[in-house]
C-alpha cells in the first residue's frame, strides 16, 4: 500500500470516528420523585399532576407532559448531553414503548419518598413499586434486544436517583402520617437511610452499577416554605435546611459504605445543596432576578392544579426565576444541576 493511500485511509478513519458520538452510555434510568418524574403521575389516580399549561410551556413543542417544570428536567438534559434522546420518557406513558425505553426510562413519581408512608399521602407510586416496574422493564428489554444486550444496557446505563424531600415536607413535618410522633427527627433520618440502603441493594442485585444519588437541596428555601415563614420575613426555613444537611451527611456515609461493600458498584453522591444555595445567594451571574417566588401565579403557594393558565400573574420569563412553581426549580436551574451532575457524580462514567 502506498504511503499516500495509507494516509488517506487514516484520515478517513479519524474523521469517521470523530463523527460517531462516544456511545459509552446506552441509557439513562431514573428513580425518584417530582424532581425527576417525566409523567408517570399522569397515568395514576392522584391529585398531584402537572400535565396542563403553563407547565411545559418551555418544553420541546411547548407541551405539558407531567414534568413539574416550565421545561426540561435535569435527567432530560443529562440524557441529551450523553448523546441519547433529549428527554427521558415516563415508563407508564402509553405514547412510548420498549423501543424508546431501551435508551432511557423514568420510573419516578411526584410526591413519593423513601418511606412507604410518604407515597400514601397523595396516593402516588411507592419506591418499592418503582423497582417492580424496573423488573418488568428488564423482562420487556430482554424480549426486545435479547438477554445479552439487555444485561449490557442494564449494567452500563447511568442511574439517576432523586428522592427524600417529600419524606420530610409531605410526611414527617406535615403531621398527617404519624411519623412525627413515632420518631425523633434523627431516628427518622436513620429509618430513611435503612430504606435507601434497601432500595440501592435491590437495584444493585438487579444489575444497576453506575449511580448518581442526589442529596437534598436547600429544601427550606422553596417558596412554599418561605411564604409561611412569616416571623422571619419570608426567609429560608433554617430548620428544614438543617434537616437537609443532616440527611445529606448520613446519605454520604451510607453511599460510601455501600460503594465499598458491593463489588463493582459505582455509587456516587450528588451535592445539590450548596449549588442551589449559591444561586439563591448570588443569582445575578445566572441572569436570575427572583429567588423567592415561583414564576407560576403569585409564586407563594401554587403548584399542581393551583398552578394553571387561569392565573394572569404568572411571569413571562422563567429564565429570571430560581423556582417555576412554589416547590420546583425552573429549567434554568435544572440546566445548572445537569451540568453539575455531569461534571461531578457522573464524570468518571461519561
Ligand atoms: C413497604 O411496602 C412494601 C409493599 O407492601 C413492603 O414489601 C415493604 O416491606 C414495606 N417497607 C417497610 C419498611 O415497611
Ligand atoms: C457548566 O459548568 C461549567 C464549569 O463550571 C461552566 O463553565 C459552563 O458554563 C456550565 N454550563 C452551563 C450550561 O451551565
Amino acid at each position: 500500500m502506498s504511503p499516500h493511500l495509507l494516509l488517506l485511509l487514516l484520515l478517513l478513519l479519524l474523521s469517521v470516528s470523530s463523527l460517531v458520538p462516544a456511545a459509552r452510555i446506552p441509557a439513562v434510568i431514573v428513580f425518584g420523585d417530582s424532581t425527576v418524574d417525566s409523567g408517570n403521575n399522569n397515568q395514576i389516580a392522584t391529585v398531584l399532576k402537572s400535565n396542563f399549561h403553563p407547565y411545559g410551556r418551555d418544553f420541546i413543542g411547548g407541551r405539558p407532559t407531567g414534568r413539574f417544570c416550565n421545561g426540561r428536567l435535569p435527567t432530560d438534559l443529562i440524557s441529551e448531553a450523553l448523546g441519547l434522546p433529549p428527554s427521558v420518557p415516563a415508563y407508564l406513558d402509553p405514547a412510548y414503548s420498549i423501543r424508546d425505553f431501551a435508551h432511557g426510562v423514568c420510573f419516578a413519581s411526584a410526591g413519593t419518598g423513601l418511606d412507604n408512608a410518604t407515597s400514601d399521602v397523595l396516593n402516588v407510586i411507592p419506591l418499592w413499586k418503582e423497582v417492580e416496574y424496573f423488573k418488568d422493564y428488564q423482562k420487556k428489554l430482554r424480549r426486545y434486544v435479547g438477554r445479552a444486550k439487555a444485561k449490557y444496557i442494564v449494567n452500563e446505563a447511568v442511574y439517576i436517583i432523586s428522592i427524600g424531600t417529600n419524606d420530610f415536607l409531605e410526611n414527617y413535618y406535615s403531621l398527617v402520617t404519624g411519623r412525627f410522633g413515632q420518631f425523633s427527627i434523627g431516628e427518622f433520618e436513620d429509618f430513611l437511610m435503612d430504606r435507601a440502603a434497601e432500595f440501592l441493594t435491590r437495584i444493585y442485585n438487579l444489575g444497576a452499577r453506575k449511580i448518581s444519588f442526589a442529596g437534598l437541596s436547600a429544601i427550606g428555601c422553596v417558596p412554599l416554605e418561605r411564604s409561611t415563614n412569616i416571623q422571619q420575613g419570608g426567609a429560608c426555613v433554617e430548620k428544614y435546611n438543617k434537616v437537609a444537611r443532616d440527611f445529606n451527611a448520613k446519605l454520604q456515609a451510607l453511599i460510601g459504605r455501600l460503594d465499598a461493600s458491593l463489588p463493582g458498584f459505582k455509587l456516587r453522591y450528588l451535592a445539590t445543596y450548596d449549588t442551589l444555595l449559591e444561586i439563591i445567594q448570588n443569582p445575578s451571574p445566572y441572569g436570575i432576578e427572583n429567588v423567592e417566588d415561583g414564576c407560576c401565579g403569585s409564586g407563594k403557594f401554587e403548584m399542581g392544579y393551583l398552578c394553571n393558565d387561569l392565573d394572569p400573574q404568572t411571569c413571562q420569563d422563567a429564565e429570571k426565576y430560581v423556582f417555576w412553581d412554589a416547590f420546583h426549580p425552573t429549567e434554568k436551574v435544572n440546566r445548572v444541576m445537569a451540568n453539575l451532575t455531569l461534571r461531578t457524580s457522573l464524570s468518571e462514567f461519561v
